[in-house]
């Protein structure tokens, strides 16, 4: 269990932000937000970049739970499955956020959650996403989509299934604690919109 979850916390620490930033020339670290993420890679490197960001933080998320999976299946037992998910779920989120390799400055969690919800169940996956969409298509705020999806998630988790509401608290959380500048921003009234037009 240690060890996979070791495994899915390093898998977390592979930052397509920083890396595609210092391809770039750039730490994405210093620019436009700050943030180690999809959407501040889109604000400063343009959109091949955000996608590449977004895919490769996404399928982050989706191996570390497939890894937690297998290792249930093979080196436990089936009915482990739960807590291996939640255990490399939580590692491979925290490696993103809190990436050793980087000085423990990365993203917001926020595309590899999105990665880890869908390899648990598709059904958490898109709800989460339909949350988000419809809310950046209204407010043109990725953030406010973030902090809403982020809110919603405890219930729509526990629905999904009680034993996770726990780790779906905890998730939530640190999703908000990351977004504490955004909150800001965002009761200010001056948290910036995103563009698609570079
Ligand atoms: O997932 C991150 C997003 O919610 C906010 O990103 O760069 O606007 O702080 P950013």
């Amino acid at each position: 269990m240690i060890i996979t979850a070791v495994i899915a916390y390093f898998m977390g620490n592979i930052s397509p932000a920083i890396l595609i930033g210092k391809l770039h020339g750039i730490d994405i670290r210093k620019e436009g937000s700050g943030n180690a993420g999809t959407t501040n890679v889109l604000r400063v490197l343009g959109k091949k970049a955000a996608v590449a960001t977004l895919l490769i933080d996404i399928f982050k998320g989706v191996f570390a739970v497939l890894l937690g999976k297998l290792a249930a299946a093979y080196l436990l037992s089936p009915e482990y499955a739960p807590y291996m998910v939640m255990t490399c779920g939580l590692a491979v989120f925290c490696g993103h956020i809190w990436p050793v390799a980087f000085g423990f400055k990365g993203g917001k969690g926020v595309a590899t959650a999105f990665g880890i919800l869908m390899a648990i169940s598709p059904f958490l996956g898109l709800t989460e996403l339909g949350i988000v969409v419809a809310t950046v298509l209204i407010s043109r705020m990725v953030s406010l989509g973030s902090v809403v999806a982020a809110i919603a998630f405890p219930f729509i988790v526990n629905y999904y299934d009680p034993r996770y509401l726990g780790w779906g608290l905890l998730m939530a959380l640190i999703v908000l604690y990351k977004h504490n500048t955004n909150i800001s921003r965002l009761v200010k009234g001056e948290e910036s919109k995103i563009s698609f037009k570079k």
